[in-house]
């Protein structure tokens, strides 16, 4: 099975070929002749999956999967969500992101949030699935540790003490909202696989 996973994102990549059995081949947008960058302007984590997903599918006629994630805060309404990345403007910055979280969470006392992620799925025959992760944790004031992205200093996940940027990717990737959703996904493929 050839399976192409829409990203660039070659970190993502390997990390996936780990979880798989050799059976299932997974390529990258580059792989497949894809040198766009893919639209993401839905409103939700499930429907920016599916956008990416299905433009693939339909362009390249390849069965794929794509990601999304967010860092969804309580006491903001969910926020930044789907957001996440351009938090604070366009230009993707990480400490101008977390400045402005700690911003609007300057009166609050629930520090209550959680990653989650949305992979969608669309097969050879068009059926689309999707498969979602989640990890809860807190927001903390202070920048913890220099490893991961995004907002992993200042969160840490709930039954842990150390932030995601303070623990290595192992240990991250096995409790975090893409490992949970990665899991799900490769436990399917690996049924399909054997069909
Ligand atoms: P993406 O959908 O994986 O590109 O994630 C969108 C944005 O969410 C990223 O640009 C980060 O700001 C944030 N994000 C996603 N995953 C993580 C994570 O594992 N740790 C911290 N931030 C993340």
């Amino acid at each position: 099975m050839r399976i192409c996973f829409a990203t660039n994102n070659q970190y993502k990549i390997n990390e996936i070929k780990t979880m798989l059995p050799s059976s299932v081949e997974v390529v990258s947008l580059e792989d497949i002749g894809c040198r766009e960058e893919l639209r993401e302007d839905q409103k939700t984590l499930e429907g920016n999956s599916h956008q990416k997903a299905e433009y693939v599918f339909r362009k390249y006629g390849v069965p794929c999967f794509a990601d999304d994630t967010g860092l969804e805060v309580f006491a903001l309404d969910g926020e930044p969500g789907v957001y996440s990345a351009r938090y604070a403007g366009n230009h993707r910055d990480n400490m101008a992101n977390i400045q402005l979280l700690w911003d609007r969470l300057k009166d609050k006392d629930n520090r209550q949030a959680q990653f989650r992620t949305v992979i969608t799925l669309i097969r050879e025959n068009g059926r689309v699935r999707q498969f979602e992760g989640t990890v809860k944790g807190s927001i903390i004031s202070e920048l913890r540790g220099d490893k991961g992205f995004g907002y992993d200093p200042v969160f840490i996940p709930k039954g842990y003490e150390q932030t995601f940027a303070e623990m290595s990717a192992d240990q991250k990737n096995a409790i975090s909202h893409r490992g949970v959703a990665i899991h799900k996904l490769v436990e399917f493929l690996s049924k399909q696989n054997e069909e």
